[in-house]
């Protein structure tokens, strides 16, 4: 595994964060104008959330903090924690537009318990992106699992590992082209894309990414102490992960196959508490 994954990472996300913090697909002119608007990916946890008020909350991997302030205007007393500072400049600029009370902590994912501190949550929400950017499935457990307090909550909807594991340059039929376990090697890839409407054009391409199997996942946090309470598979995602195969459709403006979409479980919610 490259050493410099981390550089390599932060530099592709300080580069896009501006230019997501300026896209309409984050919809943040929306946040600042309308008090009681809620991410898209927030809009779709709703109904599982539950009621939030006073839960002290962490969002790992909170990118530009849209998630993060959205959990906060339902209840929760939220902190975001990224390690990309670019990120963390447009989530604190948006948080102080919306006079959203939310605690933005620059840190790497795995250190987030020297940042914040063991036992300080209630909840952990994170995914939609994020896992993918963590080598170890069974750190990243163990650091949830020490984060939150006895009986604190694990949030976690994410693009399902069996729809990262196929070629989206492969627009004829789902082929599945990458790892779905988790391997020491990284997936490198050199894209000067990104998954907004944009006309930016970006420097820093390179990215690490590693795939981890739905078994892998759950079995490391049972290791870590946690107890499942949920785990539902979807059939859509909130980002045309299969360009030219996917077609955005419903009220909460999902992406899923256009033809037959029950062939693929395209992401998944898990919830899991940590034993007390
Ligand atoms: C796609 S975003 C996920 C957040 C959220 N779903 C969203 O779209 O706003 C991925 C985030 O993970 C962060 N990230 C990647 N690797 C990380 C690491 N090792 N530690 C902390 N943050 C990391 C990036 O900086 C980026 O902000």
């Amino acid at each position: 595994m490259t050493e410099d994954y981390r550089a390599i990472n932060r530099a592709n996300w300080d580069e896009r964060a501006p230019a997501h913090a300026a896209s309409s697909d984050y919809s943040v002119e929306q946040f600042v104008s309308d008090p009681s608007f809620l991410s898209q990916v927030v809009t779709f946890d709703v109904p599982r959330l539950g009621d939030l008020t006073g839960v002290r909350g962490l969002h790992l991997q909170c990118h530009i903090g849209t998630d993060t302030i959205s959990l906060s205007r339902l209840g929760a007393t939220m902190t975001g924690l990224d390690f990309s500072p670019a990120s963390l400049a447009e989530a604190r600029r948006l948080a102080e537009r919306v006079g959203a009370d939310v605690d933005f902590v620059e840190s790497d994912a795995y250190d987030a318990v020297d940042a914040l501190g063991a036992g300080e949550f209630d909840l952990v929400f994170t995914g939609i992106g994020a896992l993918c950017w963590l080598p170890d499935v069974r750190r990243w457990a163990h650091t949830v699992a020490d984060l939150l307090r006895p009986g604190g909550r694990l949030f976690l909807r994410e693009g399902h590992p069996m729809l990262w594991a196929l070629d989206e340059e492969r627009t004829d039929v789902l082929a599945v082209g990458y790892p779905y376990f988790e391997v020491p090697d990284a997936l490198v890839f050199d894209s000067g894309g990104t998954y907004v409407e944009t006309d930016v054009v970006f420097a820093n391409n390179l990215g690490y990414s590693w795939n981890h199997g739905l078994g892998e996942i759950v079995t490391s946090l049972l290791a870590a102490g946690m107890e499942l309470t949920a785990l539902e598979e979807h059939d859509s995602v909130p980002w045309d992960a299969l360009p030219g195969q996917m077609r955005r459709d419903g009220p909460l403006g999902e992406w899923r196959l256009t033809d037959r979409p029950e062939r693929l479980a395209a992401s998944y919610t898990l919830q899991a508490v940590k034993r007390g």
